[in-house]
């Protein structure tokens, strides 16, 4: 794709820095948006203009009412917002560990916050040109694939995620019919949010940002642009809901 911009929303995601630095490099890139909650991300740097957003219903949709002016022109998207753990909590190993304060927090991180992106961005997203939005999901948020249970909130957060992409898939096919949705699954990749729970990955299933980033990206040159959310993996493989 040449001459497209991207917006990125998570910023300071390990990944999404990744995704940042090969955007940086891409000839075909013309610009950049970054949005993240971090204050250290507020500087414009390069091709990446900065912004900073609290995540809160009215601040995205803030955000997005002044990138109206970028309609048409944003062709990638990729929502990297995603909690598993913090210091206050810990994805529950049994049933006696789940609490309302935790699945709240993780439903609002993984499934509300991304769920109002992509309300929000469908008439900036509105327009002639291909456009692809990757939110990140995770392969734990499928029902199919559930065999060994544990981390309730972080996988019914991410089921409830892969819905809302669905759903959005339906009527953004309606309503903005150049918009592709991709649940990206990106593997076990070696960001803050893993980092916890890497001891028992393999060293070669273990992945760096900058991999994971190229694989996402060379996924959404060559997807089909069919008008239906795709749950994808990180070797291109598809995913049962
Ligand atoms: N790493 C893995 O092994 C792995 C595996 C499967 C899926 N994923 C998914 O991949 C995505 C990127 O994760 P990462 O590994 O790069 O993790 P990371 O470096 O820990 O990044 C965390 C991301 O989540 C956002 N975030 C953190 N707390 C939040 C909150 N309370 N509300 C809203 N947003 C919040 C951050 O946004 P700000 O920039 O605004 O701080 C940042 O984008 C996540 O959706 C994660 O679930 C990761």
């Amino acid at each position: 794709m040449s001459n497209f911009h991207g917006l990125v929303i998570g910023a300071s995601s390990a990944i999404g820095q990744a995704i940042l630095d090969i955007l940086e490099q891409d000839p075909n890139c013309n610009g950049i948006i970054a949005v993240s909650r971090s204050e250290n991300s507020q500087q414009n740097i390069g091709k990446v203009s900065f912004i900073q957003c609290d995540y809160q219903q009215e601040s995205i949709e803030n955000v997005c009412q002044n990138l109206t002016s970028w309609q048409g022109k944003i062709h990638k998207v990729f929502i990297c917002n995603g909690l598993l753990h913090d210091e206050t909590m810990q994805p529950e190993r049994k049933i006696e560990s789940v609490n309302a304060a935790q699945m709240a927090a993780s439903f609002q991180a993984n499934s509300i916050t991304p769920m109002l992106w992509l309300k929000s961005l469908l008439p900036v997203l509105n327009g002639s040109s291909a456009t692809q939005v990757a939110v990140f999901s995770a392969r734990v948020g499928s029902i199919s694939d559930n065999k060994m249970g544990g981390w309730y909130s972080y996988r019914a957060s991410k089921a409830a995620l892969n819905m809302l992409i669905q759903t959005s898939a339906v009527e953004y096919a309606r309503r903005a019919k150049n918009v592709k949705f991709i649940a990206f699954h990106p593997g076990t990749t070696d960001t803050p949010l893993s980092q916890p729970f890497q001891r028992s990955v393999p060293q070669d299933k273990l992945f760096t940002p900058s991999f994971v980033a190229q694989q996402l990206l060379t996924l959404m040159n060559t997807i089909p642009m069919d008008n239906q959310a795709a749950y994808m993996d990180w070797n291109h493989q598809e995913i049962k809901w």
